[in-house]
């Protein structure tokens, strides 16, 4: 890794304190006892653009010039997903009942001061944890029914969802908040996205199981959305 990492217990970041009266949204993996955790930089709480301009400029952009993003960005763009907005341990998006059952995982392959991988989220410490190495864009766009143009981004978002966590409180409509709950957060990339200068397109279709095995998601996890991310092409 080329930027520091933190040695964390991640049972006492993702569990305690406030977060319990929300739910715990995100459980340690299997045999993890601690984690090697990136910390991103403070995301930035105020910016040029005004919402409204964001709002109408808005488009799906599909081609993507070669620049690398910079940690700065992946940190807004993370927080603008899931971020943590609240001392009570709230987020970004709104979440029924705020079970938050949405993971973000990030595919790297051209984010300075970042190793290519595959990174998971977390809200709570706002840092990444490692997946997986080794770029696996061309898997994503292979999964993605082959939309080549979706690995010339030099990151990709993918929104996850155990579901679990909502149905467990609202049984079967529990996945219909699940879904609303994506879009939110998708919107609220692609206006990040707007307001930063660059571009991203919603992705909905892709083969599930070839996703869920290009990013080595946990079997109670499922894909929801893949979000490509770069600058512009004109
Ligand atoms: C649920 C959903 C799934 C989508 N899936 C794809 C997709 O697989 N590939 C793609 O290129 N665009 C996809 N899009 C983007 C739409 O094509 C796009 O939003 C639409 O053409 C309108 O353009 P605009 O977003 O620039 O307003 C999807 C959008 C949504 C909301």
């Amino acid at each position: 890794m080329k930027v520091p990492i933190l040695r964390v217990a991640t049972l006492l970041l993702v569990c305690g304190g406030a977060m319990a009266s929300h739910g715990c949204a995100q459980e340690p993996l299997d045999g993890e006892a601690s984690m090697d955790l990136i910390s991103l930089p403070d995301p930035q709480l105020s910016g040029e653009m005004p919402l409204e301009e964001a709002i109408h400029g808005r488009r799906s952009i599909r081609s993507f010039r070669p620049d690398a993003l910079d940690l700065r960005q992946v940190s807004q763009f993370l927080w603008a997903a899931q971020g943590i907005t609240d001392p009570e341990g709230l987020r970004s998006a709104p979440s029924a009942g705020a079970t938050y059952p949405l993971e973000v995982y990030l595919v790297a392959s051209a984010v300075e001061e970042l190793d290519s991988g595959v990174y998971r989220y977390d809200p709570t410490a706002h840092g990444l944890l490692p997946v997986g190495p080794g770029d696996r864009s061309e898997e994503v766009a292979e999964a993605a029914l082959d939309q080549r143009w979706i690995a010339d981004a030099p990151l990709i978002l993918v929104l996850a969802a155990d579901m679990g966590r909502t149905t467990g409180r609202y049984g079967e409509r529990g996945r219909r908040y699940v879904y609303m709950e994506m879009g939110h957060a998708a919107q609220n990339v692609y206006l990040q996205a707007e307001a930063l200068g660059l571009g991203t397109t919603l992705v909905g279709a892709f083969r599930d199981g070839d996703l869920a095995e290009a990013l080595g998601l946990p079997s109670k996890e499922e894909p929801l959305g893949i979000l490509p991310v770069g600058v512009p092409s004109p």
